[in-house]
């Protein structure tokens, strides 16, 4: 439907209705968010220094942006949807004109936003933290983290470099993003309460119809690459006589498909295992009388 019209206009080079989709320029996001539309079969060029890109082959064109700029062009309509780490889209709702929502977990980009104190800094509960002076660029998760438990501190937002705030005596403790904690390591900080966890999100304002479909097609994508991540394509021989036990611990997609090999009482069993239990099968299959199993990556998972 929509498919082959935009082709056609696209390729005749009318303009068409185009998603802009909200990029980090340069960050945390924006490596696998480009490796996430690649993935989606999305293909654009992307030339340094460039803010914008149309993709050739799907009705989107990328902006690339600062992260905490992200939610305020979307929620103003410069772009449609974003990609943007949750804690971003988290602290800056409240203070957004109109609605944004998270529409789809992307899975990577996992952060945490943490409560730090200078290393040796006696530090038993939050409660300690009640009058301190704690340096932050995320006040509105930090002030609802802190009413909750009844602690009233000063909080001082600032923009960048968090973390030196203690050394230079601007404040007692910090609120920042912690992913590989080398940053707390190096500044002389613990880490005392995760306050809020993250990962990459796309975020979305309400779309007119046209939109909302290349959108549900994005997202069709999204799941299709997610899912295949989560899974592994499983192939083996069984004997006949192991088949039911080794049946049992496969789930497959509806169930395993069972082929004879043209060794007579040999099967060839092809299925699909996920990822996280995926250790645990392949050894129960051996045991099961499995052999020669071959493990293959799926590129995309459609149900
Ligand atoms: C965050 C945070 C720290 C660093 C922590 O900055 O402010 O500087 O990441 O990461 P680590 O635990 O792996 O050392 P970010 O990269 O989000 O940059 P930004 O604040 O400029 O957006
Ligand atoms: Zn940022």
């Amino acid at each position: 439907m929509y498919l082959t019209s935009y082709q056609n206009t696209y390729s005749s080079l009318t303009i068409v209705l185009m998603l802009r989709i909200a990029i980090q320029k340069s960050g945390r996001l924006t490596d696998e968010s480009l490796e996430l539309m690649q993935e989606c079969g999305i293909d654009f060029a992307k030339s340094g220094g460039k803010l914008k890109a149309a993709a050739y082959n799907f009705p989107v064109e990328f902006l690339f942006l600062r992260d905490d700029d992200i939610p305020e062009y979307v929620a103003d309509g410069v772009a449609d949807v974003g990609i943007i780490g949750e804690n971003v889209i988290a602290e800056e709702r409240p203070s957004l004109q109109r609605p944004v929502d998270i529409i789809e977990r992307l899975g990577f980009s996992r952060c945490r936003l943490s409560l730090a104190v200078p290393k040796g800094a006696a530090y038993s509960s939050v409660q300690d933290l009640q009058g301190k002076r704690i340096a932050t660029s995320f006040p509105n998760i930090l002030n609802e983290f802190l009413q909750q438990h009844g602690v009233q501190s000063e909080i001082h937002e600032i923009s960048g470099s968090v973390e030196i705030a203690p050394s230079i005596g601007l404040a007692d403790a910090i609120c920042d993003i912690v992913s590989s904690g080398s940053t707390l390591l190096s500044n002389g900080l613990s880490e005392v309460e995760t306050i809020f966890r993250s990962e990459a999100v796309l975020i979305s304002r309400p779309l007119s119809p046209e939109k909302q479909h290349i959108v549900d097609d994005l997202r069709f994508r999204i799941q299709s690459v997610g899912r295949a991540k989560k899974n592994k394509y499983i192939i083996l021989n069984a004997p006949s006589e192991a088949l039911p036990a080794i049946m049992a611990l496969l789930p497959g997609m509806k169930s395993p498909t069972v082929t004879p090999l043209a060794t007579s009482g040999w099967n060839a069993v092809h299925s699909v295992v996920p990822e996280d239990t995926f250790w645990e099968i392949i050894g129960k299959l051996k045991e099961a009388g499995a052999e020669g199993i071959l493990v293959v990556p799926i590129e995309k998972m459609i149900l």
